[in-house]
């Protein structure tokens, strides 16, 4: 496995001619040298360079030999902090989902009920 780490943000520069990159299942691929030499065409490279290609990448359903082929521009993965959570509907459908800030305890319903009894308690001693 790779060990090389991105963030997100750098990679979102890399998306020129010059230098293109991709992310896949939170790996890193870099395929400049690859733009012309791709069956698909290189617009299509180019329009998700810097960014997630996910989604798009495997509704393509790549033959496996795509695959093998892909592991040669392999150049590392993104940052555990950037890391988005790939759930494989089926071969050729994916969802990536963003780790959920939302999920985070001061976003969480529980923080809400927490500050509201906090509040009350407050107010009653200051009030009351
Ligand atoms: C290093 C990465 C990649 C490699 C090695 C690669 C390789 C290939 C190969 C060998 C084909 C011919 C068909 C096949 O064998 O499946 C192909 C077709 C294609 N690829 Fe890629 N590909 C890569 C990345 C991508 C990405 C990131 C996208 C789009 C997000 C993409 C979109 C397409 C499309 C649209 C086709 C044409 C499919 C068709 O003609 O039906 N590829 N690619």
């Amino acid at each position: 496995m790779e060990t090389k780490k991105f963030t997100r943000k750098e990679l979102a520069e890399r998306n020129s001619r010059a230098d293109a990159v991709f992310i896949n299942e939170n790996l890193v691929y870099d395929v400049t040298e690859f733009l012309d030499e791709h069956p698909g065409g290189h617009e299509v490279l180019l329009s998700v360079a810097g960014k997630d290609a996910t989604e798009k990448y495997q509704r393509v359903g790549h033959s496996h030999a795509a695959k093998e082929q892909m592991k040669k521009y392999l150049i590392g993965e993104l940052v555990d902090e950037d890391k988005t959570i790939v759930k494989k509907i089926n071969d050729n459908q994916t969802v990536v989902e963003t780790p959920a800030e939302s999920s985070s305890f001061t976003s969480s319903w529980k923080f809400l009920a927490l500050l509201g009894i906090i509040m009350t308690v407050f107010y009653t001693y200051l009030f009351g």
